[in-house]
């Protein structure tokens, strides 16, 4: 089997984009790939973390994944933090990746000027660590939402560097984008991506929301003037509810706009947010359940970080011989 390979960073509570666009498909994608996910915790510190709450959140994304339905048995699922070879070999790969490479990522420029009072080097190579989460396990695949798109490229662009160097060290790995979710916008702001930080509240739908906040966001999300439900580029909002729709629904976006021709915004908005509730639902009984069984999650978390390893050196022992690294005795 192909390995596929992906994570999240373990920063506050998942949104609905996330989720529609990364966890909803990898779990379609478990049966057809040897699956393995990270929780991305590394990745997390590049922003200033409080402590406490960031290792509640680390647990409760680790409870989310399986919570969705990405089976820890089956499914290789761990924290970086627990693996060394993911700083190991991040530093390797820093050495052969250029200054000039990682100004033009988009995602450091938008942080940077969020973030000016801490614009800090792990900021500024965490394409990097990305790049040397995915080559460590030799992934052939990698799904992703398309924000991250630039950083498979550069993931790509490092791993055949290293290649021409050394010979075939590194599997090149591919971004898998699915083709409905890809980028679900904010229901305040449908310009803008959906985003974990956004400081409205309104304008994203958190996993662990309950149905009436989920149906009263909806309600409240931005539209515009007009009053046809149909897709177009003008109408960023009711597209991106059509959209949300077509990926819990698994309706086409012609057949969206059929089931609603005549009908207004707001019986629209209802059937969306009763559809995403719904989808919500299961997921969010097994989440509580997952939480209050510390046993299971722990046991699971200790076999998953030791598999990880073991895949993991193996790449990274290879690598530091390539490189001429002294052999261990
Ligand atoms: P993160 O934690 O920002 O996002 C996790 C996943 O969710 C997708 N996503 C979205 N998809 C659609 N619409 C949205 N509004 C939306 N917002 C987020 C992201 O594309 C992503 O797939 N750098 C990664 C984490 C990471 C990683 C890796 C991923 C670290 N190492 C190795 C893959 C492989 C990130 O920040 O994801």
């Amino acid at each position: 089997k192909k390995i596929l390979y992906s994570g999240m960073q373990a920063t506050g509570t998942l949104t609905l984009g996330n989720y529609l666009g990364a966890l909803k498909n990898w779990v379609n994608l478990t049966d057809e790939y040897e699956c393995i996910y990270g929780v991305m915790d590394l990745h997390s510190l590049t922003l200033r973390q409080v402590p406490a709450e960031f290792r509640k959140n680390a647990r409760s994304l680790y409870a989310l994944y399986v919570a969705a339905g990405l089976d820890p048995e089956k499914n290789c699922i761990y924290y970086q933090s627990h693996v060394s070879g993911h700083a190991e070999l991040s530093w390797i790969l820093g050495c052969f990746t250029y200054m000039g490479e990682l100004n033009r990522m988009t995602q450091f420029k938008d942080k940077a000027a969020k973030h000016a009072d801490n614009i800090n080097a792990g900021l500024y190579t965490y394409p990097v660590l990305m790049a040397a989460d995915i080559l460590l396990y030799q992934a052939d695949v990698v799904p992703v939402g398309v924000d991250q798109k630039q950083h498979l490229e550069i993931t790509r662009d490092i791993a055949q560097r290293f290649n021409a160097i050394y010979g075939d060290v590194f599997t090149i790995p591919e971004a898998y984008i699915g083709k409905a979710g890809a980028k679900i916008m904010s229901l305040q702001e449908p310009e803008k991506k959906m985003s974990k930080s956004d400081e409205n509240p309104n304008a994203t739908i958190r996993l662990l929301d309950d149905k009436d906040t989920v149906i009263r966001k909806f309600k409240r999300a931005v539209t515009d003037s007009g009053s046809e439900i149909v897709y177009r580029e003008d109408k960023p909002g009711i597209s991106n509810l059509i959209d949300i729709y077509g990926c819990v629904t698994g309706k086409t976006r012609e057949e969206t706009e059929k089931e609603f021709d005549g009908k207004g915004y707001g019986d629209f908005k209802l059937a969306v947010g009763e559809a995403v509730a719904a989808e919500l639902e299961p997921l969010q009984k097994r989440y509580g359940e997952l939480m209050a069984d510390k046993t299971y999650l722990d046991s699971m978390i200790k076999m998953n970080d030791e598999k990880a390893a073991y895949y993991s050196n193996k790449t990274l022992r290879k690598v530091q011989k390539k490189v001429g690294l002294t052999e261990r005795i």
